[in-house]
């Protein structure tokens, strides 16, 4: 099988060093609203999330459908720029990451070669791929406008990234429709290898395929990954995936790392319940892609007003006094309830934590005083509201002080984000 030299950057570097850094990075989506198209909020879509990735290791993300996934995986193959944050990319200038790595610093020379060194391979390769061209068009494009054949010779580098993805030279001459969903992600694989990256992006490159299609496509990229020393970020919301394609994993949430891990540590001992929660399904590759998440409740909440604290204490099955709670949280709970919710004419906040919710009449005030100091709110709430008083038609409500959650560590390579120092079970 025919292979385009290694870079020399590649050579020098050994197995283990770090391709590419990522350093609280953020990226908001500004909502416009009204003639003007005035700023009235921030689509917190990644919000501060710091990971690495390895020379030749496969990353697995994964998290429910909204949590940024595709964002991120965009701002990392530079497609698009984020709203702060750094992105670090080695590209062999020493084995150490600085400053100098920005990619938003780079020269112009070292730019190219970052963007020729990490690809993205996408779930809807229908859309990714021109349907009005050629497969030697789609696969010689890369190497045409990096200068790096033409010709004859272009059509056989085309050849031999076919042959590598299992296709072949009568394959040139074909259209993406003359094609299956598996082979055109073939395809589009071939397309992200023609420039020799280092690192490439599979934003849920499996998904769309049936069970017994995936797992061709799987073999292949792990195939590829041996032969030519690759780097994944593998993006997916399926778990089975993951335990199958990742050596390390990153769990996240309404645009947060919630945990990563070596990804056997953590299918075997979770340190956060969100995670937890997700392999509580035991999904394995013949599973329904809608299964992993079933056993979470509650809708995600919006990522233009994330909860407070610990983004996950509106869903967490584990929420402790010390999650977060917020007035956010009452205002949730009342949308639940038509009737009360009716008579609730506003709120006025002093802080995010501290309240008044004004309603109608007083019998609503004291309706909603009483539902808060029974079942129907969790525990947990009830334990954090530090005043709940009514007078007349307003209820004054103040849940107590907490700090932020962060990532600590919870073993070799291992950090998650949760108050609980364990998951006991
Ligand atoms: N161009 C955009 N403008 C505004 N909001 C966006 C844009 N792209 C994504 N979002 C929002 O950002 C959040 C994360 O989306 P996305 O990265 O696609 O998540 P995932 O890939 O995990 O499903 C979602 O709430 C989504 O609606
Ligand atoms: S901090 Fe931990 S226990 Fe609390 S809500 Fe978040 S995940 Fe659940
Ligand atoms: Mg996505």
């Amino acid at each position: 099988m025919m292979q385009p030299p290694k870079t020399d950057s590649t050579v020098a570097m050994k197995a283990g060093d770090t391709l590419l850094s990522v350093r609280n990075l953020n990226k908001h989506f500004p909502i416009k609203d009204g003639i003007l198209q005035k700023v009235v909020g921030q689509v917190r879509a990644v919000d501060g999330v710091s990971f690495d990735i390895r020379r030749g290791e496969t990353v697995g993300l994964v998290g429910e459908s909204g949590c940024g996934k595709t964002t991120l995986s965009q701002c990392v193959a530079g497609l698009t720029d984020p709203t702060s944050g750094e992105i670090l990319f080695n590209t062999g200038q020493g084995s150490q990451l600085g400053d100098g790595d920005r990619i938003d610093k780079l020269p112009k020379d070292r730019y190219r070669t970052f963007r020729r060194n990490v690809q993205m391979v996408f779930q809807d390769n229908f859309a990714s791929l021109n349907p009005r061209q050629l497969v030697v068009d789609i696969i010689g494009r890369p190497l045409k406008v990096y200068r790096e054949a033409s010709g004859s010779d272009l059509t056989e580098r085309v050849v031999a990234l076919l042959e590598q993805v299992g296709l072949g030279r009568q394959h040139l001459y074909r259209y993406p429709h003359q094609f299956s969903g598996g082979q055109r992600q073939r395809i589009s694989i071939a397309r992200a290898l023609a420039l020799d990256p280092e690192l490439i992006i599979l934003d849920e490159p499996t998904s769309a395929l049936d069970v017994s299609v995936q797992a061709q496509i799987l073999n292949l990229l792990g195939d590829l990954q041996k032969e030519r020393q690759l780097a994944y970020l593998f993006v997916t919301h399926d778990l089975g995936v993951v335990r199958h394609m990742a050596d390390r994993m990153i769990t996240m949430y309404l645009g947060k790392v919630v945990e990563q891990g070596p990804t056997e540590t953590v299918f075997q001992q979770p340190a956060h319940p969100y995670t937890e929660a997700l392999l509580a399904a035991k999904p394995d590759l013949a599973d329904d892609p809608d299964k992993p998440f079933a056993l979470l409740e509650g809708t995600i909440p919006d990522p233009a007003r994330p909860p407070l604290g610990c983004r996950f204490h509106t869903r967490c099955p584990r929420v402790t006094p010390s999650c977060g709670w917020e007035i956010d949280d009452i205002v949730r709970f009342l949308e639940a309830d038509e009737s009360l919710f009716q008579s609730l004419q506003g709120v006025e906040r002093r802080s995010a934590r501290d309240a008044d919710l004004i309603f109608k009449d007083p019998a609503s005030a004291v309706a909603l005083q009483e539902a808060m100091k029974s079942s129907s709110v969790p525990e947990a709430m009830r334990a954090a509201t530090e005043r709940l008083t009514v007078e007349g038609s307003r209820l004054r409500a103040t849940f107590s002080e907490v700090d932020e959650v962060q990532l600590t560590e919870r073993g070799p390579e291992h950090f998650a984000a949760c108050k609980l120092d364990h998951l006991s079970r």
